[in-house]
């Protein structure tokens, strides 16, 4: 049985907390928040504490707390036996390096409180300051999920800047095609099929093999006329940058 405190009451530590629930070989010690009406989500399921004085033993400290405050949050945890783990993508290991024992745990994928989703297929991404504590964590992570690695705090930026491309990016393209649906009372639902195989064929094709559209075929008047038809300069700006980006990747096709 692996105990665990869970730190933070957001998007990860809400999905985390639900997943580790369901685990058999886990026990969660305590969830602590430093906002006692955050803590709701786990009240009644498990003990709850808004006093980071008052922290119990554990195997594992999960700090699923925002990026800036895993240092401070950290602190409280430097005199402790168990090990002390952050999930943030974007942060190096050396954020806790005060602690006796420390790692991350990094679920590659995206959260939200209110959508609770299955860690079986993400990607956990460990890293570990002292080698001796591998098969404990590796243990935590495969107890959520198939697919359980090991990566070191270089790898793991390079991961979270694709990760900004592939998830935040696009998301951001979707509000676009949104605005340009709702604007002439389209209904935006319509692109959903295509947003989906967009992103079903990279399961059989590399990205670069996958682009389609007017940039690639090297299609001067659909280009133009797209261009001529966005009102929107930001729309505009981006379009062009993309198209060109496109343009210059596969050139060697044009
Ligand atoms: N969301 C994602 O998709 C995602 C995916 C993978 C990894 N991560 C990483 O996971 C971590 C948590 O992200 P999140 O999306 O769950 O963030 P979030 O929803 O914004 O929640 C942040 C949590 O940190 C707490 N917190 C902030 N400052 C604090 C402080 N000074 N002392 C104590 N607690 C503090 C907040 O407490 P209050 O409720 O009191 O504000 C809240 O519980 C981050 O490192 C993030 O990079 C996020």
């Amino acid at each position: 049985m692996i105990s665990v405190v869970l730190v933070g009451t957001g998007n990860v530590a809400q999905n985390l907390f639900q997943a580790l629930e369901r685990t058999a070989h886990v026990k969660i010690e305590q969830v602590i928040g430093r906002n006692p009406e955050h803590l709701t989500f786990a009240k009644s399921k498990a003990p709850i504490n808004s006093n980071f004085d008052a922290i119990p033993k554990a195997d594992i400290y999960i700090l699923a707390v925002s990026d800036a405050a895993i240092s401070t949050v950290a602190e409280k945890f430097r005199d402790l036996n168990g090990l002390v783990v952050h999930t943030s993508g974007a942060t190096s290991i050396q954020a806790l390096k005060h602690c006796r024992n420390y790692g991350v745990f990094y679920p590659l994928q995206t959260f939200t409180k209110g959508k609770i989703i299955s860690f079986q297929d993400i990607p956990i991404c460990l890293e570990l300051h002292k080698e001796n504590d591998c098969e404990l964590l590796h243990s935590l992570g495969e107890s959520l999920s198939n697919n359980v690695q090991f990566i070191n705090s270089e790898e793991r930026k390079s991961l979270h800047i694709a990760a900004v491309f592939v998830n935040n990016f696009t998301n951001y393209m979707y509000t676009i095609g949104e605005e340009i649906c709702t604007e002439k009372g389209i209904d935006f639902k319509l692109l959903i099929p295509l947003i989906k195989e967009t992103a079903n064929k990279l399961d059989v094709l590399s990205p670069l093999k996958a682009q389609t559209g007017p940039a690639i075929r090297g299609d001067q008047n659909t280009l133009h006329n797209h261009l001529k038809n966005i009102k929107n300069k930001q729309q505009r700006e981006i379009y062009t940058l993309l198209s060109n980006a496109i343009k210059n990747t596969h050139g060697e096709k044009l």
